[in-house]
Parts: structure tokens; C-alpha cells; sequence
């Protein structure tokens, strides 16, 4: 059973020029409607590519991974709620501590800004690293009884954590890759339609759009996939 009722298709915008950003946003929005925006992007611009974004409708997945002592992460997490991004990753692995302290201050800061929070998805393991589900299972039972509102998992685990977990929560799926397609460095890959029928809510897709010689035809190609995949 999904956590959401209409998943979605996430551009995960892993680019170097603020130019390719809002290309790729003006070519594909509104079909795809979340850009995630990591470490690349957010080191060479900072907030202003979020506001950036903002100003083209495009909501924002910050996909910055916190993992420092808790109140280092709580005030990132609340900076992060005052630039209103949609969703933001943490490293579970960062203790409950600091995911404690993560899911305080957005409470917090979202109250008193008025904004809606900010979804807060958990990191489990890496989709570019091998891993057994019950590792996965562990970290995203420990990251939901802290109060994240969902794990970032791979396909693969998607379907044993739907089993395991009764909750309802969200599951994000990086390294979806088009039928025979290379995996690049990702290990645990899956299509769009196993993605969807193992429970994810939100598939993280960057480079098979990204380096598609035509990224608006692959995104309807990959949106098609997603529509299927309930028949
Ligand atoms: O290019 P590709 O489709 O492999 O991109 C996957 C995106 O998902 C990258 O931006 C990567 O940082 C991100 N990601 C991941 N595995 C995770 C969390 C995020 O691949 N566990």
C-alpha cells in the first residue's frame, strides 16, 4: 500500500550551471513539478537556486543529507524551512538525537513562519552501495519512530519495508533506470513500473533524463511507465 495516492516522477536537477537547472525546468515543468537540488547545485549557488526555482513554480526537493551533531542539523533544518522547500533528506544514521532534533525545529519553525513542514525523508543506505533489506528495515523503523515522514530506499527494499512497516509513510526511490539501460554507479536500480508496483511514492530520476538526447520525450516515456504500472 503506497503512502501517497498519486506518485510522482522527481528531477534530480545534477548540474553544474544554474543555465542547465532552468532549462531542464523550463523544458519539463509542469510534468515533472518537483526539482531536487543536492550537493552540486546548492554548493556553487546556495538558496538562491531554490528561490530560483520557487519563482518558476517548480517545487524544491533539498536533498542536502544532513549528518552533524543535532544542533548543527536543527538550525539547517530550519533554514531550510524558511526557504519553503516541499521535502528534505537526513542521514538516519545521524542518531536519534539528531533527528529528534531535526523533526523539533521544522515543527518549530514551520509554526512559527506559518508554512507548511517540510516533508523530512530519511537516508537509509545509498542505492550506489550493496546492502541487506534488514539493514534497511532497522534504520527506516528507527528514522519513522522519530518522527521522519519517510525513508529514501531502493526499489528493492521498498516492497519488503511495505511489508514490514503497518504505518503509513513515504518511500522515495533513487537509481530508476529505463529497461536496459547501464546502472552508471548506482547498485540496487529498478524500472519505473517495479518502482511503483513495490510501493514508492516519489521516484528520483536524474541522469537517464538528464543525458537523454531528448529529456521532454524520455520524461513522457517515463511518465507513461508511471501511469501504467497501476493497470
Ligand atoms: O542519475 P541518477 O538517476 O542515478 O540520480 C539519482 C539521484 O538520487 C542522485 O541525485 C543521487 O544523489 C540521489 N540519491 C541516490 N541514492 C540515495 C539518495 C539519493 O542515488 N540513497
Amino acid at each position: 500500500m503506497p503512502g501517497l495516492s498519486d506518485p510522482q516522477i522527481i528531477l534530480a536537477l545534477d548540474v553544474d550551471t544554474l543555465q542547465e537547472a532552468e532549462g531542464f525546468v523550463d523544458k519539463l515543468y509542469p510534468k515533472i513539478k518537483i526539482f531536487k537540488v543536492g550537493s552540486r547545485l546548492f554548493t556553487a549557488y546556495g538558496p538562491q537556486i531554490v528561490e530560483r526555482l520557487h519563482k518558476k513554480c517548480a517545487e524544491v526537493f533539498l536533498d542536502l543529507k544532513y549528518f552533524d551533531i543535532p544542533n548543527t542539523v536543527a538550525g539547517a533544518v530550519a533554514a531550510a524551512v524558511r526557504l519553503k522547500v516541499k521535502m528534505l533528506t537526513l542521514h538516519i544514521l545521524g542518531g536519534q538525537e539528531m533527528l529528534k532534533a531535526a523533526v523539533e525545529s521544522a515543527t518549530r519553525q514551520a509554526e512559527i513562519l506559518k508554512n507548511p513542514r517540510p516533508l523530512l525523508i530519511g537516508v537509509t543506505v545509498l542505492t550506489s552501495q550493496k546492502t541487506k533489506p534488514e539493514e534497511v528495515l532497522a534504520l527506516a523503523k528507527q528514522g519513522l519512530a522519530c518522527g521522519l515522514d519517510g525513508v529514501v530506499c531502493s526499489a528493492k527494499e521498498a516492497l519488503f519495508l511495505r511489508r514490514k512497516i503497518k504505518n503509513n509513510f513515504i518511500i522515495v526511490t533513487p537509481g530508476i533506470r529505463p529497461d536496459n539501460s547501464g546502472k552508471d554507479d548506482q547498485q540496487r536500480t529498478a524500472t519505473v513500473s517495479q518502482a511503483i508496483k513495490a510501493g514508492s511514492d516519489f521516484l528520483v530520476i536524474g541522469r537517464p533524463i538528464l543525458k537523454a538526447p531528448d529529456p521532454l520525450l524520455q520524461t513522457e516515456e517515463l511518465l507513461g511507465d508511471l501511469y501504467g504500472a497501476g493497470n
